[in-house]
């Protein structure tokens, strides 16, 4: 994290570059100062109308349509009712989300399309949102809704074991709030963490800065026991919304009291000696978390507001201001909130909600082993099985199971049990296989694509490879942890030539940015040979730039673009018979048919019937060898059809 105490020095570089190339100038030491008296008359203003100010934390594929989704929310009669200032830290990755936010632009993009009027609505129109650098904006917060990443850094490849949770981002990011929020501010984690994270880890770095800071409280407080039990709560938020009531006199003093020393370093006890006078103890940290359930796609936004969540307090004031705060943000009349008694709870129905999912994707492949070894076409056998409704969520794997989430979040659990609660018992044995099963899937396309190019008699180090689709599912532009990274990787250790397309990646940082991204030495490059010529890889302007010349074709991501590709099409565009390989249920019958009737070979992960389909077209050689030289609609074909 880029410490709010140090500026960049040029070896960090001083510009931040948008996925659409535009360069912004990251701030300097003068551009501090300016941007906290902005904050400061913003939040004046926004408090004149009632508003409560909530800041997100981290404005990537989360905080970002999150602070939408917040700062378009309305009261009873149809005002708007928060003022949500985006936080993002200023780092050459990700500073650049800021400006392009101002603009009234989202920075993530997705097919939604609710999700880019949402963020131009609400920063242009209403006036509910802007986005910031500044750690000061942490000290105007009734709500910090924390949305910054928290990293699985995996050793080995295929196996999650010898890994290990990142949370110091995290942790710098609690540090952070600790030592600039007001001690009634809710801190909301929704960032998916390792179980007990909120209380092991948030809990203690808050309460600490609160101590520092000298930030006390007169109502008695009843102390955690045995890691649990946070019952006992002061009474610091009643005080301050009665203030708030009548103009937040109140709640205008500290945020004069933070502001006041006009730069970012962090505040200290003397900025908050009116809580001094008031308070004998010191203040209890209001936290709590509810975990995202976000799909960024074509429901991206209503992933968010329009879906259930689960939420929990530390405390019972904790608890009772996160219900109200989601209850007002969130659709809860038709997707009502569970709330669990302990934060711990909610940490651990997300690791656990999610290994599932990674777990019955995982119990599939070898079944799609199967399949390509017996004559088994698995997409039917899925969709015969799916009418069961005990059933009706099983889904076919791709190839490897990517995304933030499903890689990592059951060694966020496995870490957990091991590390912070310190057990050394080896209970867990399906969610890390699950986890090394789905990461190693995505070899499978690479030895296909070596078949397919041998019964063609060709290999792989000679060929042209092109990957359609880079993202780790369709119609998204997100790229991390994507099984489509793992192919390209392993044909280009084979020696083959890759090529890739996908309509919503201009940029594949995974590659271009592969020497430190997504951390220094965090690259899945590490675990495969011949990848330094990767780092020059740019993605294909256009599908027919991928495919001209190509020997083999990649069908890796199901985006709507590759999702009815005329056969006859690709093979005019390549400009020759190839090699298909698809890896996820993309192809009908009759295209597999009429690949092999254009003379290519044709592969897929799960799709043993392939074989079968090949043999009859193989019978029906003579009519296809016609079809070929006739072409399949000229009248001589159709007479030729009329008489057979
Ligand atoms: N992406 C998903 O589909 C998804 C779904 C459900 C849950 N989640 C969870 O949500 C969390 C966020 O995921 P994401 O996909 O939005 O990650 P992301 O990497 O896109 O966004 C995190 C953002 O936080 C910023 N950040 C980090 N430290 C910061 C700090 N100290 N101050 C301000 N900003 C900081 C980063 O620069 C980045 O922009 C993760 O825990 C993830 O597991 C993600």
């Amino acid at each position: 994290m880029q410490s709010p105490l140090t500026s960049p020095t040029i070896e960090e570089q001083a510009k931040s570059t948008a996925p659409n190339g535009q360069v912004f100038p990251l701030p300097s030491e003068a551009d501090y100062a300016a941007e906290s008296e902005r904050l400061r008359s913003l939040v004046a203003e926004q408090r004149l109308m009632g508003r409560e100010i909530v800041v997100v934390m981290g404005v990537g594929f989360v905080g970002a349509v999150m602070a939408g989704v917040v700062a378009d929310t309305v009261d009873q009669s149809g005002s708007p009712s928060k003022f949500v200032i985006g936080m993002q830290r200023p780092s050459p990755r990700s500073f650049w989300k800021i400006p392009t936010i101002n603009q009234g632009i989202c920075p993530v993009q997705a097919e939604d399309p609710e999700v880019a009027p949402l963020i131009s609505r609400c920063v242009l129109d209403k006036k509910t949102l802007i986005a910031t650098y500044s750690y000061e904006a942490l000290a105007l917060a009734d709500v910090v809704v924390v949305d910054v990443q928290c990293d699985y850094h995996k050793k080995d490849f295929g196996n999650v074991r010898s890994g290990h949770a990142e949370i110091g981002a995290l942790e710098d990011s609690l540090k952070v709030i600790g030592e600039y929020i007001s001690p009634d501010c809710l801190v909301l984690i929704e960032t998916t963490v390792p179980p007990g994270t909120t209380e092991y880890v948030a809990y203690p770095i808050i309460k600490k800065a609160f101590e520092r800071r000298g930030l006390v409280q007169t109502s008695p407080v009843k102390h955690p026991k045995g890691g649990h039990g946070f019952t006992g709560q002061a009474d610091v938020r009643d005080q301050k919304s009665d203030e708030r009531s009548t103009k937040d006199e109140g709640r205008g003093t500290v945020a004069e009291q933070s502001i006041s020393s006009a730069n970012r370093f962090p505040p200290t006890a003397s900025r908050s000696t009116k809580h001094e006078e008031r308070r004998t103890e010191a203040a209890e940290p209001l936290l709590a978390h509810s975990f995202e359930r976000v799909m960024p796609g074509r429901n991206y936004v209503s992933s968010i507001r329009d879906f259930w969540r689960v939420c929990s307090g530390i405390n019972d004031q904790a608890r009772q201001r996160v219900e109200k705060f989601l209850s007002e943000v969130l659709n809860v009349q038709d997707y009502p909130l569970t709330v669990l008694d302990r934060p711990l709870e909610s940490e651990t129905c997300k690791i656990v909600e999610n290994s599932y999912r990674a777990t019955i994707l995982a119990f599939l492949n070898e079944w799609s082993l199967f399949s390509e070894t017996n004559g088994v076409d698995l997409m039917k056998v899925i969709d015969a099985i799916k009418v069961r409704p005990t059933h009706d969520n099983i889904i076919f794997p791709g190839p490897g199971i990517g995304g933030y989430c499903l890689p990592k979040d059951g060694g966020l659990g496995v870490w957990a049990y091991h590390t912070l609660m310190g057990f050394e018992q080896d209970i867990f044995k399906i969610t890390p296989q699950a986890i090394d099963i789905n990461d190693t899937r995505a070899l499978r396309p690479a030895q296909l694509t070596r078949d397919a190019l041998r019964n063609m008699g060709k290999i792989v180090a000679a060929s042209k490879i092109a990957v359609l689709g880079a993202s780790y599912r369709e119609d998204v532009g997100d790229t991390r942890y994507s099984g489509s990274e793992i192919v390209v990787r392993k044909l280009t250790e084979m020696g083959g030539d890759v090529v890739v397309h996908d309509p919503y990646v201009k940029h594949w940082f995974e590659f271009e940015q592969q020497e430190t991204y997504p951390g220094a030495g965090h690259s899945r490059k590490e675990f495969f040979r011949n990848q330094d010529g990767l780092t020059d890889m740019r993605m294909a302007e256009n599908l027919d730039q991928a495919l001209r010349g190509a020997d083999a074709v990649v069908l890796a991501v199901r985006h709507q673009e590759y999702q009815n590709l005329d056969p006859d099409t690709v093979v005019t565009q390549i400009g020759h018979p190839a090699a298909i390989i698809d890896c996820f249920g993309l192809l009908s019958d009759e295209q597999i048919k009429r690949y092999f009737e254009l003379g290519c070979e044709v592969k897929g992960l799960g799709r043993g019937h392939v074989k079968r389909m090949k043999d009859q077209v193989k019978e029906k050689a003579p009519h296809t060898n016609l079809c070929m030289i006739l072409g399949s609609g000229s009248p001589a074909m159709q007479w030729y059809r009329l008489r057979m």
